[in-house]
C-alpha cells in the first residue's frame, strides 16, 4: 500500500479582544501581579465577550490557516475541533464550525484531549493522510475556558485565557521536503482526578447543587500537575527524538504547551535546549488549553521566527492525563 505523508499547509490563530490583566485580577481575587509574573510567566490573557462562542474563535482561526494554505473551506475533507469548552454538549462544534465556514459535507468531530487536544488531533489528521484516505484536513484548537473558571479560586483563575488556533494539515507532494516525521501520543487514566470539571456529564447532570457547590468550575491540584507536566512532555519529546534517530540540535524549535514559563523552562532544561530555541507566548495569552500550541506556532510563524525547512517538536499535557508529541519538517 502507498503511504503518504502529512504536512502543515497554513496555519492561523485568533484571540478575543478583551483583555483581562493581571491588575484587573488583584481586584476580584487575593493575588498579585509579582506572584503571578514570577510564578507563571503570565501578565495577561483574552476573554470572549458574552455572545461569543468557542466556534466563532474557532470559524476566524480556519479562514486564516485556509488562506496561508491557499483552500477554500470546500477543500476541506475532515475537521477536527480540540475543545473541552466547545458551543454545547451536543451537537459538536466541528459540525458547528462546518456549517459557519461553509464547508462541504466532510466528516467532522471534536477531540476531548484538555490541553493535548491539538497535538491529539494532528496526530488523527497525520494518520488520515498517511492512509491516502483524506487530503485536506482541518484541525483546529479553540477554547473559551474562562467560562469554566471560578473567579474566587486565585489558584485557578490566575491561568486561563480564550483563544484559538487552526492548522491546515495536507498531503505533501513526493518531492516535498516538509512533513510530519512521527506523532507520540499517551494518556493516563489513573491519575486523572487531578485536574477536573466535574459537572455537566452524565456522572453529575446539572442540579441547583451542582451551582451551589460549584461543581460547574475547574478544580486542578496545581503542584501535583506541575510535576507530571514536566515529566509527561520530557518524556513525550525525547520518544519523538529517539524514533527519528535526532539529538535537540537539530531540532530549531520546541513549541510545548503554554501553561506556565516555570514547566516550560524546566522541559527545556531537561533537553538541554535553549530557552531561545522555545516558542514562548503565554505572557499575554495564558494557558488557552487545547489552543495554546497551536497558537505558539502560527504566532512564530507570521513573525518570521519559524522558517519552512525547520524541525520544530510540538508537545503538549493536559487534563487526563494526556500527553504527546510531534516533530516535523514545517
Ligand atoms: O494545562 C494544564 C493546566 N494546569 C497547570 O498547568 C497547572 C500547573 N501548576 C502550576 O502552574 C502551579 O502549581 C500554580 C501556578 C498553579 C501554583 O504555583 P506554585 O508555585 O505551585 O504554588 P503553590 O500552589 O505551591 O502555592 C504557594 C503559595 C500558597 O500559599 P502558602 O500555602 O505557601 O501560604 C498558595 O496559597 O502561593 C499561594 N497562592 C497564591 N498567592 C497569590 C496560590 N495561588 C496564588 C495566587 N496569588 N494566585
Amino acid at each position: 500500500m502507498t503511504q503518504f505523508r502529512s504536512r502543515i499547509a497554513g496555519t492561523g490563530s485568533f484571540l478575543p479582544e478583551k483583555i483581562l490583566t493581571n491588575a484587573d485580577l488583584e481586584k476580584i481575587v487575593e493575588t498579585n501581579d509579582q506572584w503571578i509574573v514570577e510564578r507563571t510567566g503570565i501578565k495577561s490573557r483574552h476573554i470572549a465577550a458574552d455572545g461569543v462562542n468557542t466556534s466563532d474563535l474557532a470559524l476566524e482561526a480556519a479562514k486564516r490557516a485556509l488562506e496561508v494554505a491557499q483552500l477554500t473551506p470546500k477543500d476541506l475533507d475532515m475537521i477536527l475541533v480540540a475543545t473541552v469548552s466547545g458551543d454545547q454538549p451536543m451537537p459538536n462544534t466541528a459540525c458547528i464550525l462546518q456549517h459557519k465556514l461553509g464547508a462541504g459535507q466532510c466528516m467532522a468531530v471534536d477531540i476531548s484531549a484538555a490541553c493535548t487536544g491539538f497535538v491529539y488531533g494532528l496526530t488523527i489528521a497525520d494518520q488520515f493522510i498517511r492512509t491516502g484516505t483524506y487530503k485536506n484536513i482541518l484541525v483546529v484548537g479553540a477554547e473559551v475556558l474562562h467560562r469554566y473558571i471560578n473567579y474566587k479560586d486565585r489558584g485557578t483563575c490566575i491561568l486561563f485565557g480564550d483563544g484559538a488556533g487552526a492548522a491546515i494539515i495536507t498531503r505533501a507532494k513526493e518531492d516535498e521536503d516538509s512533513k510530519v516525521y512521527s506523532t507520540h501520543l499517551h494518556a493516563d487514566g489513573s491519575i486523572s482526578d487531578l485536574f477536573v470539571l466535574p459537572a455537566g456529564g452524565s456522572a453529575i447532570p446539572f442540579s441547583a447543587r451542582v451551582l451551589e457547590e460549584g461543581l460547574h468550575y475547574v478544580q486542578m491540584k496545581g503542584r501535583e500537575i506541575f510535576k507530571h507536566a514536566v515529566r509527561t512532555m520530557s518524556h513525550a519529546c525525547d520518544e519523538a527524538l529517539t524514533h527519528n534517530n535526532m539529538t535537540p540540535d537539530q531540532v530549531s524549535w520546541v513549541i510545548p504547551h503554554q501553561a506556565n514559563l516555570r514547566i516550560i523552562e524546566a522541559v527545556a532544561k531537561h533537553f538541554k535546549i535553549p530557552m531561545d530555541k522555545v516558542v514562548v507566548e503565554i505572557e499575554d495569552t495564558a494557558n488557552t488549553s487545547a489552543a495554546t500550541v497551536i497558537i505558539a506556532l502560527d504566532r512564530a510563524i507570521r513573525d518570521g521566527r519559524i522558517q519552512r525547512g525547520q524541525n520544530l517538536l510540538l508537545t503538549a499535557f493536559g487534563a487526563g492525563i494526556t500527553s504527546g508529541s510531534v516533530l516535523l519538517r514545517y
